[in-house]
């Protein structure tokens, strides 16, 4: 009697300790942490917080709410996966406006002013980050939490990066992103790998277009999971003649 009670207690608390692992894996979904990510040491480069800086981050970004990879789980979470319907994701809303979507996530709609989305503070009060600056041909190097997502086992899904055109009032649509991507970047390119496969961070460089005009672009970091989740991250680029 005693046995079966304490096998049962057991039981229920190794089935809820597997469904938590089960959700948390679940829920861990990745999104552009840092716009413009700059090595201490360019020689020896790596994405870790003690290895470089950032100077850049998408709208509204709380940089100092929670350590490293761990805004997934901040309210609403940071990470914002598209609507799987209107007809398919790619007609679905590019930048998340906290409200749509199969997981809506914070508020990354343009701000009127655009710099507005990099001043003061965020809906709770706390500090939000600065915008990325740039020039035609200027390197970025974009970080992201892995997840758990960038191990042996998963599909490598590329990162897209697309841009706007120069200086739009709105945010694009997400077919007219589609039609401007500029680069793929490689989801598992993670540097400091441990044990703690959600906290490994990752990232990826590139060089702007060099035609682009002066003025402000939207950019979005937009990231695929499984056949048809898709995650993004939206942040303006004020490039500025060199
Ligand atoms: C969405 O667009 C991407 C990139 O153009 C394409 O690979 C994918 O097949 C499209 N998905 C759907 C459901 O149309
Ligand atoms: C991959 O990450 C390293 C830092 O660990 C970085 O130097 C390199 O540029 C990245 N590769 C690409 C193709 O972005």
């Amino acid at each position: 009697m005693f046995f079966t009670t304490l096998s049962k207690a057991s039981l229920a608390l190794l089935v809820a300790s597997m469904i938590l692992v089960l959700t948390q894996k679940a829920e861990a979904h990745s999104y552009a942490d840092c716009i413009d990510w700059r090595f201490k040491d360019p020689k020896n480069p790596s994405w870790s917080d003690k290895n470089g800086a950032c100077f850049g981050f998408a709208r509204r970004f709380p940089v100092k709410a929670k350590p490293f990879a761990k805004l997934d789980s901040d309210d609403p979470n940071r990470h914002y996966q598209q609507s799987h319907k209107n007809p398919d994701p790619n007609h679905s809303l590019a930048c998340s406006d906290g409200k749509q979507g199969e997981e809506p996530g914070a508020d990354e709609t343009m701000g009127k002013p655009i710099s507005s989305a990099y001043t003061g503070t965020d809906k709770r009060g706390r500090k939000v980050g600065v915008q990325t600056v740039s020039h035609p041909g200027g390197q970025l190097c974009i970080r992201w939490p892995a997840k758990n997502h960038a191990v042996k086992d998963e599909k490598n899904q590329p990162v897209t990066i697309a841009l706007s055109e120069v200086n739009p009032t709105k945010d694009p649509t997400q077919l007219q992103f589609l039609s401007n991507i500029i680069t793929n970047l490689n989801y598992k390119n993670c540097s400091d790998t441990n044990l703690n496969t959600d906290i490994w961070p990752c990232g990826g460089c590139f060089k702007l277009p060099t035609t682009l005009k002066p003025g402000n672009f939207v950019m979005q970091w937009r990231w695929k999971l499984n056949s048809n989740e898709w995650y993004t991250s939206c942040a303006d680029i004020d490039v500025r003649a060199k």
